[in-house]
């Protein structure tokens, strides 16, 4: 708790578990879900008990120190095949938030230098197991601490008693704790700003209504749910100065891939003149990727379309195109908040330039703890 906001953490290790909240059941019921072989956690994630691209991210570090955990390999090379099975079957839960296979690769290549620095043997596959999980666990307390620092880089573009337009949920569900976006949010509330939250329900999964609606509620934000066709006639009437969200992935050139109805969101917003904040930790930038084109875009089934809770609004059998994710290109893009500052154009350069300082701290920090 810090200034009246609550924190929480979405997902922990406790006693050989991976355990999360169950977000399918918020804001009714909270719950603690628990998943204790790698196929379940990587149900967990496709299921979207949890969602949000760091909280996935930390979901399959997790799931990798828990197939490490579970790996009955007497040596190095079993542990690491094990972990080279569990790494395919987590990336393969979604496609679209690259903070899953960074978090998996960050493991796996710990425990290949590990591997090949010391003598096989049953002590190594010790060592490893030990060293996996203490690497999941420094991933998920270092995505708390990247947060705080993405959310008060953000907040200091945001004037005093602004009206914000937020979409989907970025808050401390998305993440392990604090949020992205809403990080930015939250960092206001704490510094006493007077700000104002625009909500966007986020239509089909109801992100906005359901989770976000209740992390601000918990946090006495002050704050609107809108349906989502209300945001473009708001912005219109000169009732939101600054725009922000998350980001599942974001190309080289700053081209960003976020919850479906992002990319709508940004270009009315350019068309009024209001500045856009995409707010996302350097472990989402895909440098590998050199524009939004080439982001693999999820398709989620049409039951999220068609049914509203238990109930269902179409006609049985209607056909549904059902994409959870849109490509906000770039030009519409005032700035992407890092945990190393605020990139602005040409994103290609300062993206770089952030990704480049996030890895190094990163190394720093695992210097500190001593790792190989
Ligand atoms: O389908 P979801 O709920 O996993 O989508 C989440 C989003 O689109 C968020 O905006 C994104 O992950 C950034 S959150 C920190």
């Amino acid at each position: 708790m810090a200034n009246g906001v609550p924190y929480m953490r979405t997902v922990y290790w406790q006693d050989g578990q991976v355990k999360m909240i169950d977000q399918r059941l918020l804001p009714g019921e909270e719950q603690i879900a628990e998943f204790a072989t790698v196929p379940e956690v990587a149900r967990s994630i496709s299921e979207m008990y949890v969602r949000g691209a760091p909280a996935i991210g930390a979901t399959a570090a997790y799931g990798m120190a828990l197939a490490a955990h579970l790996s009955q390999a007497g040596d190095s090379d079993g542990l690491l095949n094990d972990l080279r099975q569990a790494k395919q079957t987590l990336d393969a839960a979604r496609p679209t938030a690259v903070n899953l296979s960074w978090a998996t690769r960050r493991l796996l290549t710990l425990a290949e230098q590990i591997a090949g620095e010391a003598p096989a043997g049953q002590g190594t596959a010790r060592t490893l197991k030990e060293a996996l999980l203490a690497e999941a666990q420094a991933l998920a307390d270092e995505d708390v601490r990247i947060n705080r620092r993405m959310g008060f880089n953000g907040a200091a573009v945001v004037p005093e008693g602004a009206n914000l337009l937020h979409h989907c949920n970025t808050g401390s569900l998305a993440t392990v704790d604090f949020g992205t976006a809403l990080g930015v949010i939250y960092a206001c509330q704490e510094q006493g700003k007077n700000i104002h939250v625009w909500v966007d329900e986020t239509r089909p999964r109801l992100q906005g209504a359901r989770l976000t609606a209740w992390e601000l509620m918990r946090a006495e934000v002050p704050m609107h749910l809108i349906a989502d066709n209300a945001a473009g006639h708001l912005m219109r009437t000169g009732q939101v100065d600054v725009v922000v969200f998350g980001a599942d992935r974001v190309a080289a050139n700053g081209d960003v891939a976020n919850k479906i109805g992002t990319y709508k969101i940004a270009v009315v917003a350019r068309e009024n003149g209001i500045p856009v904040y995409c707010v996302a930790p350097t472990s989402t930038v895909d440098l590998d990727l050199p524009d939004g084109d080439v982001i693999p875009i999820e398709e989620r089934g049409p039951e999220e379309v068609v049914e509203i809770g238990a109930r269902s609004v179409a006609p049985a059998g209607v056909p549904v195109y059902n994409p959870a994710f849109d490509i906000t290109p770039h030009r519409y893009l005032t700035g992407i908040v890092t945990e190393e500052g605020i990139c602005y154009p040409p994103f290609d350069q300062s993206l770089r330039n952030a990704v480049e300082k996030g890895r190094a701290a990163i190394e720093a920090e695992r210097s500190e703890r001593r790792v190989p």
